[in-house]
């Protein structure tokens, strides 16, 4: 078997065809059984019998993971340590790949073991209304009795009853312990929302916010808004963030894609009240609750929009020169036109968190065309069992 590729499988060959490999570790010989053929370039197939194991091979944590069974996880097979290098290798090739850059990162591991740790998970489910996830690029659903990665209350509260007329669960569970489950019909719109308080059985009313602790705040958070999954991720990214911006009072800082405005909060108080933080958020719900969040901070405010080259013009007209930028878009990465017109805003350093380092790497890449250099990268095991992980970059101007 070959290295380990992004997306939670190792590549290998067979007659000049690359095969995308699951359930298999680099350098192991295993028997495949081709799951997907229809490229010429490559086929997709799971390792389905190890004969020559790597040595940090386990047994698989969860009775529902492994070949042609649940898609939710990639790598309980392999021991958590081994898990952090496949990644850091991960973010090493991708950064080599699409930026042309050399980066030897380790994954930091988080407090908590990898177990139990999805405060937040979405359950499929199936015609019968049984939840449960979907095996690896397919549309059936798995039915589970448990979810071993996702906090025993939230897995408890979707997986022990059907769900009749839902086409999937949202589940989160708080820092006080309360569970919010939102139904979704089969198109992915909420229909209902239900709130069970830590310590009660009984749903109440209310407001559908859920309670979050990071960085000695307390944070309010709409039940389907972003939060980070992993309890432990929000201490650690701010911390990671914070360090990187290294603020002083007086400055300016934008929190782009700021969600309930987790990061621009968090370093409000270093920019003190002479300084100036400014949010922007497209969602509503979480602009509600950022605002919410930052009411106590008069140096603190929250935009409404979208974040785009138009609306860094109209910002930076506002705002003037921003000393940091943080941004922390979805997936797909902020792109080439956003990274693009940041870099002309000249701050003095970019403060980049990123779920996807492949996106990372590909604005990296325009960021560096634009004048402003990787002088810092760090790396979190948010995600264990899985293949994801979140970087924290710091870029600088050249
Ligand atoms: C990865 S989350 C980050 C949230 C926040 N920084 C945190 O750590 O809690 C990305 C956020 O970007 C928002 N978003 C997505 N596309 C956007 C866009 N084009 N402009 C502004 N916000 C966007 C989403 O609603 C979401 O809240």
């Amino acid at each position: 078997m070959g290295p380990v590729a992004h997306g939670g499988h190792c590549v290998s060959r067979h007659e000049g065809r690359v095969v995308f490999v699951r359930h298999a570790l680099p350098g192991e010989r295993v028997v495949v059984e081709v799951t997907e053929d229809r490229h010429a370039a490559y086929c997709r197939a799971d390792a389905v019998e190890v004969l020559q194991a790597h040595p940090d091979r386990v047994e698989r944590a969860c009775p529902y993971a492994g070949p042609g069974r649940c898609g939710g996880c990639d790598w309980q097979h392999a021991a958590p340590a081994e898990q952090r290098r496949l990644k850091s290798a991960v973010v090493r090739e991708q950064f080599a790949r699409l930026a042309g850059l050399d980066v030897d990162v380790p994954v930091e591991e988080l407090p908590g073991g990898p177990l139990r740790w999805r405060s937040r998970a979405r359950f499929a489910v199936d015609r019968a209304g049984v939840p449960g996830l979907h095996p690896h690029r397919s549309r059936a659903v798995l039915p589970l009795a448990d979810c071993p990665i996702t906090m025993a209350p939230a897995a408890a509260a979707v997986l022990t009853r059907r769900w009749p007329g839902a086409g999937a669960v949202d589940v989160a569970v708080d820092s006080e312990g309360a569970v919010t489950t939102t139904r979704l019909d089969r198109r992915g719109h909420p229909q209902s929302t239900r709130v069970v308080p830590a310590g009660e059985h009984r749903a109440v009313e209310v407001s559908g916010r859920a309670a979050r602790r990071a960085w000695d705040r307390d944070w309010q958070v709409e039940g389907t808004g972003f939060w980070q999954v992993h309890p432990g991720a929000a201490d650690a990214l701010v911390g990671a963030v914070a360090g990187y911006a290294a603020m002083v009072s007086g400055e300016t800082v934008l929190d782009l894609y700021a969600g309930a405005g987790l990061f621009g909060g968090s370093l409000a108080s270093a920019v003190g009240p002479a300084g100036r933080v400014v949010c922007v958020e497209a969602d509503p719900a979480a602009c509600a609750a950022a605002h919410a969040n930052l009411a106590d901070l008069p140096q603190a405010e929250v935009w409404q929009g979208e974040v785009d080259p138009a609306a860094i013009t109209d910002l930076l007209a506002d705002v003037g020169r921003p000393d940091v930028v943080v941004l922390d878009p979805p997936r797909a990465g902020a792109g080439p036109a956003v990274s693009t017109a940041l870099a002309a805003a000249g701050p003095r350093a970019v403060v980049y968190v990123a779920c996807d380092p492949a996106s990372l790497a590909r604005d990296v890449a325009a960021f560096g065309a634009a004048g402003y250099r990787l002088a810092a990268l760090r790396a979190f095991d948010c995600f264990p069992m899985t293949a994801h992980v979140e970087c924290v970059a710091l870029l600088q101007r050249s």
